[in-house]
């Protein structure tokens, strides 16, 4: 699978990507990441992207020249078009019914803003599927970027090391639940037992009971989860 992102600051992805699952992921050649600076579609001979919002108010508006030119070059830089996704708090809040569809892309496109934002033919010229991380306002869609990214390789066949582990994550599966609690060594610490049952090696008593608990904590915390 294969990524592109397009961002004023790519710099920003270089601890990112050189670390963890991800990495192991890129050096495995099961998922490609390529940086695309938006500032070297720049015609102005300092680099600007933005300018002033007409009618004013405060902040700078990123350019669509510049934005638009980026991303159809990118596009073409290879012949899966690839889905294109701006980063945006106005977009649709990510969840993991979004994630397992942009997983099912060969190739996404990951378009970050900054500033106040994307001058609005941006979004009519180039119709991209829009994605929100939350409703909160960050600097820029890098964050949000890399939260894709990192959901979206879970996903991806090879990337984690035990296949089923991404299916009985929270909001995975057909239930989409929240997953049961876990325990590791030590037994016992500071007084608290981890549960008989999970050393018992009783596989089918240790599945009821995570699928006991799983029901009780998503009633608990997210109990619209249920439906
Ligand atoms: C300061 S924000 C601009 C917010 C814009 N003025 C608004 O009110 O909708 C700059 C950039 O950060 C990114 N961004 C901010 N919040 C985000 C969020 N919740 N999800 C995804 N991207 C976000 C977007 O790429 C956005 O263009």
């Amino acid at each position: 699978m294969r990524f592109d992102i397009l961002t004023l600051f790519p710099e920003i992805f270089q601890g990112f990507l050189g670390e963890s699952l991800l990495n192991k992921a890129i050096q495995a050649g099961l998922i490609e990441v390529r940086l695309h600076d938006i500032r070297d579609w720049s015609k102005n001979k300092h680099r600007q992207v933005d300018d002033r919002p007409f009618g004013g108010g405060p902040g700078m508006v990123l350019m669509a020249p510049t934005v638009v030119e980026c991303v159809e070059a990118v596009q073409a830089a290879s012949e899966t078009p690839g889905r294109l996704v701006m980063l945006t708090p106005q977009g649709r809040r990510l969840d993991q019914a979004a994630v397992e569809r942009l997983a099912a892309n060969e190739r996404l496109i990951l378009l970050c803003g900054r500033y106040e934002g994307f001058d609005e033919r941006i979004r009519q010229i180039l119709q991209p599927e829009e994605i929100s991380l939350g409703d909160f306002v960050l600097n820029g869609g890098e964050v949000a970027a890399m939260a894709v990214v990192e959901a979206v390789i879970r996903l991806a066949p090879g990337v984690l090391g035990d296949e089923d582990s991404s299916a009985s994550d929270s909001f995975s599966g057909e239930r989409r639940w929240l997953e049961f609690p876990q325990y590791t060594r030590p037994r016992e610490y500071r007084g608290l037992e981890a549960p008989e049952i999970l050393l018992s090696g009783n596989h089918e008593e240790i599945a009821r009971w995570r699928d006991e608990q799983s029901r009780r904590r998503t009633l608990e915390r997210r109990p619209d989860l249920l439906g």
